[in-house]
């Protein structure tokens, strides 16, 4: 039988911007199959200004946690928090709301219209939310801001003119108009060439630098979170399984999914580890710690020696809290034995 450990109640942080409790996204399962937990009890704050990198293989719930931040799902159970107040999904309240916190998209090719110049594309969130300013002078900013200058050259080209990176900045500009509090980038830089991708990732610190921009950066690449992020959150199937900074989480990975995640990284030192096993499926999670399946530690005896085997099987980990501290969640970590030095 699966037992449940106790969460330790630690208060949640009020400074935070954007806070998610006990996060829950159900999807019902097709056809009598069983529902999809793609969000399974997760809790997340994003304080002002902190940039902080969502992580984990593709279907762990990254977008569908996302989704539901920026109000578009309705948690199934849970709540989201946006500067103290519970979110309004009244459509007048969402609308101000997403004003506030901003969503860029990866692949701009396929969220820009081909038909509409920069001008239009950047203008569109100005008149969908009834600017009554200066329409130019706000359009010439936000492309100043997202790096296109001088920003009279871009107004009347099209999308197909541009090159990846230069349309990648017009849909930050795009979001930048808004003058948003918080901006969620899913998979912002994946479909770019490296060296185009490094100086979005170079705007995107500026942008906190200078206007106290909070980002929360989706991505299946540690090494991008390593170059942007304060703070990380690695997910595994719909759970948050391992927080911290980023310097601690990455130079010393306490969760034996962080530490495959890690070792398959070129400049990684030691052998990758190749998770075996079947891939993560949400209408399936396994009892117990819902990594163990695949979890290298537990294969090869080391949980056994700690005498957590028996735990990592049948005893389910509680949800972690979103706070800034490092926290993971794993019986192994949790009895100290990854600190024996042999850990990788
Ligand atoms: N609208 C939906 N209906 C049913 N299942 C969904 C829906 N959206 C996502 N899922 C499922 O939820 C899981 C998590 O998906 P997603 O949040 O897109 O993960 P990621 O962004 O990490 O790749 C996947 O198994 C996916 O198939
Ligand atoms: S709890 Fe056990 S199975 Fe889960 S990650 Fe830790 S060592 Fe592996
Ligand atoms: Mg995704």
């Amino acid at each position: 039988m699966t037992e449940t450990l106790q969460t330790p109640e630690v208060s949640k942080n009020a400074r935070a911007l954007l806070s998610a409790d006990q996060l829950h996204v159900t999807f019902p399962g097709r056809r009598g199959a069983a529902e999809a937990r793609a969000v399974d009890g997760v809790d997340l704050d994003i304080a002002p200004g902190e940039i902080v990198a969502l992580v984990g293989e593709s279907g762990c719930g990254k977008t569908s946690l996302a989704r539901t931040l920026l109000g578009l799902e309705k948690p199934t159970t849970g709540k989201v928090t946006f500067a103290g107040k519970p979110l309004d999904y009244a459509s007048k309240a969402l609308k101000s709301y997403r004003k506030r916190v901003q969503l860029v998209l990866q692949d701009p090719s396929g969220s820009l219209n081909p038909r509409h110049t920069v001008y239009d594309a950047v203008a569109e969130g100005l008149r969908i939310h009834g600017y009554t300013g200066d329409e130019r002078e706000a359009v010439s900013n936000a492309l100043s801001r997202a790096g296109l200058r001088p920003p009279e050259r871009f107004f009347l080209r099209y999308p197909h003119e541009l090159s990846g990176g230069q349309r990648q900045r017009v849909v930050i500009a795009g979001a930048l108009v808004l003058d948003p509090e918080l901006i969620v980038a899913d998979e912002p830089v994946a479909s770019l060439d490296a060296s185009v991708r490094g100086e979005i990732l170079a705007l995107l610190l500026r942008l906190r630098d200078e206007l106290g921009l909070s980002a929360l950066v989706v991505t299946h690449d540690l090494g991008l979170a390593w170059n942007i992020a304060d703070r990380v959150a690695v997910m595994y199937l719909g759970r948050i399984v391992e927080t911290g900074r980023v310097e601690d989480v990455l130079t010393s990975p306490q969760h034996p999914y962080t530490q495959a995640l890690l070792s398959v990284l070129p400049e990684a030192p030691g052998e990758p580890v190749v998770l075996t096993g079947e891939p993560p499926d949400p209408s399936r999670i396994p009892g117990g710690c819902r990594f163990h399946a695949r979890c290298q530690v537990l294969a090869d005896g080391r949980a056994d020696e700690a005498g957590v085997a028996d735990a990592c099987r049948t005893v389910d980990l509680p949800v972690l809290t979103g706070a800034a501290t490092s926290q993971v969640a794993c019986h192994w970590a949790a009895a100290g034995a990854e600190d024996s030095g042999d850990s990788r």
